[in-house]
């Protein structure tokens, strides 16, 4: 469903993801490329983290704290859930300029920044000196990866020249080398080959920009959320932190209103919300992010919130994940997020790679 009155040019807009150069014109950086090099990056990542994990003591943290922001903050909210479903050490992110007072020298400290320049990372990582915990750095250089060397820590130095959203399957593969290397995840290189393989064949036969739009169903949901607020639902436990990629590559890189809404919790508040402003809420898209794994109670919220917001005349789409290991579906799920995102981009006609209003506010920052 597109918004009404918009229909037909929404469709006729829909002609830019099949022509490839209509797409080169909106997207002169070439992010499809990065996007489909998602799969690539990732395995990738135990080579760029394993000079580090050589500097670094194994032994099993209390608790495991990657410090980052936006893009370079994702990767542990992947590892977090994967955590809290099947290890045995708390994972945490902190986006903030002061880790939380509770860290302690038995914990894992990780300063992720791409650019190593994010003074929010940065005034975390002063922080460690008193703490005293053992540390690591992810970034492609800069102040971060400097500061790092001089007091002789250990350095994953990912491949510079992205836009650190796009450099995810490299960071999210380099942090689960260095989180089996402590304990915190298993089997982290078969799983992310694993991964890596379905995410590649699924983006060859479905997603790829090649893959016209009557057989590529991340160009046919871009599509459908042309007009569209997005709402994003996913269970806290199993696919949040997908939802909150979405989330971000939809802000980002189709300049496009999103939000992330979690289950249960979202339950027992949000759903009462659906009334005002009653202009704006039949004009919301939700969608709904669900693991075959889900808890049967969660799965059973789900269903029933499709009949609820298709009532309240919300536009509603659901992906269902698949895959044998919650990694690969993790990661097929960003995948797909990354190239709806891209699609949407082309159809708002909207340069994926600017970042104008990030860019001012960091520049704004610096004065
Ligand atoms: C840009 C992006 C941003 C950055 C964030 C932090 O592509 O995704 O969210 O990741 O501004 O910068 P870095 O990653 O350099 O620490």
């Amino acid at each position: 469903m597109t918004p009404k009155g918009k229909g037909g040019a929404a469709r006729s807009r829909s002609g830019v993801l099949d022509s490839a150069a209509r797409r080169a014109r909106i997207d002169p950086e070439d992010m499809a490329a990065k996007i489909a090099g998602f799969p690539e990056q990732l395995r990738a990542g135990a080579a760029i983290a394993d000079s580090a994990v050589r500097g670094i003591d194994p032994t099993r943290p209390r608790a495991f704290v990657l410090a980052g922001m936006g893009g370079s903050a994702i990767a542990g909210d992947l590892l977090r859930v994967l955590a809290d479903r099947e290890g045995v050490v708390p994972v945490h992110v902190v986006r903030h300029y002061d880790p939380p007072a509770w860290i302690a020298p038995e914990d894992f400290l990780l300063f992720s920044s791409y650019s190593g320049e994010t003074e929010e990372t940065l005034n975390a990582f002063r922080s460690l000196k008193r703490i005293g915990c053992r540390a690591a750095v992810l970034a492609s250089g800069g102040t971060l990866a400097a500061q790092a060397r001089k007091e002789g820590l250990p350095v994953a130095l990912l491949p510079g020249g992205l836009p650190p959203r796009a450099a995810l399957g490299y960071s999210f593969g380099a942090l689960a080398h260095i989180a089996h290397h402590l304990g915190v995840l298993s089997d982290a290189d078969r799983r992310l080959e694993e991964a890596a393989k379905a995410v590649e064949e699924k983006a060859a036969t479905a997603l790829l920009p090649g893959v016209l739009q009557s057989r590529n169903p991340a160009k046919r949901i871009a599509i459908r959320l042309i007009g569209h607020p997005i709402m994003l639902v996913a269970n806290h436990r199993t696919l949040e932190p997908v939802a909150w990629r979405w989330k971000g590559q939809f802000n980002e890189n189709s300049k496009h209103l999103a939000w992330v809404s979690s289950l249960p919790e979202m339950n027992h508040n949000e759903v009462d919300g659906f009334v005002n402003p009653g202009a704006v809420i039949g004009r919301i898209a939700a969608v709904l992010l669900r693991d075959p794994e889900d808890h049967p109670r969660v799965a059973r919220r789900f269903d029933w919130l499709t009949g609820y917001l298709k009532k309240r005349n919300l536009h509603v789409e659901t992906v269902m994940l698949e895959g044998d290991d919650p990694m690969s579906r993790i990661l097929a799920g960003v995948s797909l997020g990354d190239f709806v995102s891209y699609y949407l981009a082309l159809l708002n006609g909207a340069d994926p790679s600017a970042l104008p209003g990030v860019t001012a506010l960091k520049r704004a920052l610096q004065k």
